[in-house]
């Protein structure tokens, strides 16, 4: 099993998928680089060591990086997660120390550490993976492969009709990493509207698992459950951020895949959307999830919230 780097935005979905990765017997998470996003990033940041507080595993290094997109001003999505990110849980103040190193050179560094073993997972928008491109051209190739949680490759966005929130927020960093050399795979909201969501009964089984952490899943995920059920009409929310780490730490989890190059839009129109494309040289493949098993996901996430403090 690959050791891992993880980017994230951390909104309520991340906390999970964050919780995930450091349940995992067999996964070992080196660092979280933070990104805004979903939130501001003071807020990210702090809700990445909530949860390694939740988790107990303060011992996991965090480095803060960019604060705004490459080019657009931040747009957050407070409304679906929460004004803190996670569901207004009113969490205290985690009390841990954020690394004097900034993201981007931590990213660069812990690539070169990595010789092709480490795997990074990105659930944000894809800033702070560009701005390391920018110093090291050559920064995917030194991972393993790069799990982005990102874009719709059915063209049927969260955002906008065509694009899905991640990739919207930062097309410029998106599009940069989608044509760098290296394995990417990209887990897009397609996948975690059929094999990512969770009914209210599910929810209602995270806080019945008997853990804190099954406790803190449930409750950072009341506003997004609450929006959906609002302003979609649904009764399910999604996870897509889990599904990306339960693909990342169980290959076996994304059933059919898509190897084609992707282009990102960058016009007002098409902005952030993901066009699979085979006939753009300049685009490299990037394995597209088209279909996942939605029960092995759930199996890995409870065994996690079992398995955690
Ligand atoms: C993605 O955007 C964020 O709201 C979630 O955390 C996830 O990373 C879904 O579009
Ligand atoms: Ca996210």
């Amino acid at each position: 099993m690959p050791k891992l780097i993880i980017d994230t935005d951390t909104g309520s979905d991340d906390a999970i998928a964050l919780l995930m990765a450091l349940a995992h017997p067999d996964a070992e998470v080196l660092a979280l680089t933070t990104v805004a996003g979903n939130v501001p990033l003071d807020q990210a940041t702090r809700n990445a060591k909530s949860t390694l507080r939740v988790a107990e595993r303060t011992d996991v290094p965090v480095y803060v990086g960019c604060d705004r997109p490459l080019v657009h001003p931040l747009e957050t999505a407070t409304e679906v997660h929460g004004e803190d990110g996670l569901g207004n849980a009113n969490l205290p103040d985690p009390g841990i120390n954020s690394q004097d190193e900034h993201a981007v050179p931590a990213l660069v560094r812990l690539a070169a550490e990595s010789n092709g073993e480490h795997d990074l997972i990105t659930l944000g928008p894809l800033t702070n993976v560009a701005a390391a491109l920018a110093i090291d051209p050559d920064l995917l190739t030194r991972f393993r492969r790069t799990v982005i949680m990102g874009g719709a490759p059915d063209m049927v966005g969260n955002v906008t009709d065509m694009a899905e929130f991640n990739i919207w927020v930062d097309p410029e960093a998106a599009a940069r990493v989608f044509v760098a050399p290296g394995a990417r795979v990209m887990v897009g909201w397609n996948v975690s509207m059929t094999a990512g969501l969770i009914s209210p009964e599910q929810r209602q089984a995270m806080a019945q698992v008997g853990t804190a952490s099954g406790q803190f899943a449930h409750d950072v995920t009341s506003v997004v459950e609450a929006f959906c059920h609002q302003e979609l009409g649904i009764p399910f929310f999604s996870l897509p951020d889990p599904l990306a780490v339960a693909i990342a730490l169980d290959d076996t989890i994304a059933t059919r895949t898509q190897a084609i190059g992707v282009t990102v839009g960058r016009s007002d129109e098409a902005r952030g959307a993901t066009f699979p494309t085979h006939l753009n040289p300049d685009a490299p493949a990037t394995d597209i999830v088209w279909e996942a098993d939605g029960d092995a996901f759930q199996t890995q996430m409870f065994d996690a919230l079992r398995a955690l403090p």
